[in-house]
């Protein structure tokens, strides 16, 4: 873990902390940025644990951690802890980091923004950047979210451009430990605002590549629209691609959602639109 960085646990932390208490060791191996950095050894007493920067977090913090497994902390340096989560004011939606045995999600209204049966948020999102089939070229990242899908295209695109539409959903990532490079990747910029909005005042062709991960239809509808799929056209170069999340391509529901976008993408000037279920997702590609 970085020095001074946040120190961010979940029950999957707390817990082997509770078995080190009960078999009365002095010290236990825990990552204290849920899992992200190499875990690191931690010393035990009576009161609770030492952690860095000599942050005392009592049993009583660590119990309440364990018993929330749907639920990250904030560890503060005079050891208490805050649940990572928010309401927006601006969309009314409660937005929390929950957490996995690998890299979080992000619940937005209850519904988590990545996979997680099955797989992990970490795979999901390499499964998305491998059907976006990346280039030098810039990226247009449509929905941040925890910022995944920009992080992973920054290490091999020149520039990604991410939009997120609410500052809630921003400010959960600001305190996920596994979105830090999202914030500091000199090649990521960041915009809040609406991308059905954002999208119509860039230039044309000026991405080599879309990523496009909305919510679910129920949620942001007007990002599953023909006027939405003209605009990511025509910012897309020529020969450029779009990759559109959709959700399980096998499922009754994802099926005819998939089918409505991909008559969609289709209508709005893509020359081929190639579902991808093992990314649980369409290409379209511009010729
Ligand atoms: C599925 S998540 C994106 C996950 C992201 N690709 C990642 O790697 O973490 C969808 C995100 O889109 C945001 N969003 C919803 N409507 C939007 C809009 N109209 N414009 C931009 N972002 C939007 C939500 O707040 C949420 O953070």
């Amino acid at each position: 873990m970085l020095h001074g960085a946040p120190i961010v646990l979940s029950f999957v932390q707390a817990r082997p902390a509770l078995v080190a208490r009960r078999h009365k060791r002095s010290k236990v191996l825990l990552s204290l940025d849920l899992g992200l950095s190499m875990e690191e050894v931690v010393e035990v007493d009576d009161g609770g644990l030492i952690l860095p920067g000599s942050v005392r977090l009592s049993w009583a913090c660590i119990e309440e951690i364990a018993a929330a497994e749907s639920s990250c902390f904030a560890v503060e340096a005079d050891g208490s802890i805050r649940k990572i989560q928010t309401f927006s004011a601006l969309t009314q939606r409660h937005y929390s980091l929950y957490p996995t045995t690998g890299a979080p999600t992000m619940l937005v209204s209850g519904l988590p923004m990545h996979r997680i049966k099955g797989t992990d948020p970490q795979r999901d999102t390499l499964s998305k950047i491998k059907a976006a089939s990346l280039t030098r070229g810039r990226v247009l990242d449509t929905c941040t979210g925890l910022g995944y899908t920009a992080i992973e295209a920054a290490k091999a695109a020149g520039e990604v451009v991410t939009i997120e539409l609410d500052p809630a959903a921003q400010e959960i990532a600001r305190h996920n430990p596994w979105s830090r490079r999202l914030f500091e990747a000199p090649n990521v910029r960041q915009i809040i605002g609406d991308s059905a909005e954002v999208v119509a005042q860039f230039e044309a062709a000026s991405f080599a590549r879309v990523i496009h991960d909305p919510p679910t239809f129920a949620l942001a509808g007007d990002l599953y629209s023909c006027d939405f799929y003209r605009e990511m056209w025509r910012v897309l170069q020529p020969g450029g691609r779009a990759f559109h999340y959709i959700g399980d391509l096998e499922s009754k529901s994802g099926g005819r959602v998939a089918r409505g976008v991909m008559e969609r993408l289709k209508q709005a000037g893509f020359a081929r639109v190639i579902a991808r279920n093992e990314a649980f997702g369409v290409i379209a590609l511009k010729e």
